[in-house]
């Protein structure tokens, strides 16, 4: 059993492959991980994103144990992930561990749930469910400043608004694996649901898939 979640940033994909996960006893992976560790990797050494060398290389090196203490999750590390993101090379060199983790997911759970962008259409289009999760730019732009304000009291939302309207044009717009809902995904609009609606929402499609494959 596989659950893809694609979609753009703070759509709410997260969040939802979580309780997927802890719901149906899946193994989750949030594929933007792998991506951002790169990306932090590259920042780490003071190297530019831009580089595809040095991108690929640290793609090809990259293990995700030893990100424990990294701050992946700034605005800085999003932005830099997108660009490493569109580097076809950096793109293959995660491939494997997906659609491993995908196949034989750890500590023997029946199941995986995995969230990003690609994962309907390119990691794992035999996927058992796909979603593709939006909600508008604006209400995305909104939880993300919640999430970020409290440690930087300086950020503006009209400044994450920006980016993230940034970062989801060129996760679009890239040649490799671009982000897109694949043909057989259910569209979830998330931008007036809470949390339980669109968990709620979720479990419906998943248990009507799951009893229509007995
Ligand atoms: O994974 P993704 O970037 O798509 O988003 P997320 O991390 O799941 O959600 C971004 C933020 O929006 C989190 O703080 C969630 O708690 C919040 N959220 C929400 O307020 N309402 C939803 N229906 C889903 C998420
Ligand atoms: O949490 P949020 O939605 O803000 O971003 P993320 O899922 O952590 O992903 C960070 C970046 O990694 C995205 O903007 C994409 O450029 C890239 N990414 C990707 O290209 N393919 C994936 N499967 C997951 C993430």
């Amino acid at each position: 059993m596989v659950i893809a979640l694609d979609g753009p940033a703070a759509s709410g994909k997260g969040t939802l492959a979580r309780l997927i996960s802890e719901h149906y006893g899946f193994a989750h992976l949030d594929t933007g991980t792998l991506y951002r560790g790169v990306a932090w990797l590259v920042l780490s050494e003071n190297a530019d994103p831009t580089d595809p060398v040095l991108a690929t290389n640290a793609a090809r090196t990259f293990e995700i144990e030893k990100l424990a203490d990294a701050d992946i999750r700034t605005k800085e590390v999003g932005a830099a992930a997108s660009v490493v993101a569109a580097n076809s090379d950096v793109r293959s060199a995660l491939l494997d561990f997906q659609r491993r983790f995908a196949l034989k997911p750890p500590q023997n759970a029946v199941g995986a749930v995995l969230d990003g962008r690609d994962i309907g259409t390119v990691v794992c289009p035999d996927a058992t469910v796909k979603f593709f999760v939006t909600a508008s730019p604006k209400t995305r732009a909104h939880r993300r400043w919640l999430e970020l304000v409290s440690g930087r009291p300086e950020l503006q939302e009209a400044e994450i608004y920006k980016d993230l309207l940034e970062r989801d044009a060129r996760d679009a717009a890239r040649d490799d694996a671009p982000m897109a809902a694949a043909d057989d995904a259910e569209l979830l609009d998330t931008t007036h649901l809470s949390i339980d609606a669109a968990f709620a929402a979720a479990r419906r499609v998943i248990d009507g898939v799951f009893r229509r494959c007995g």
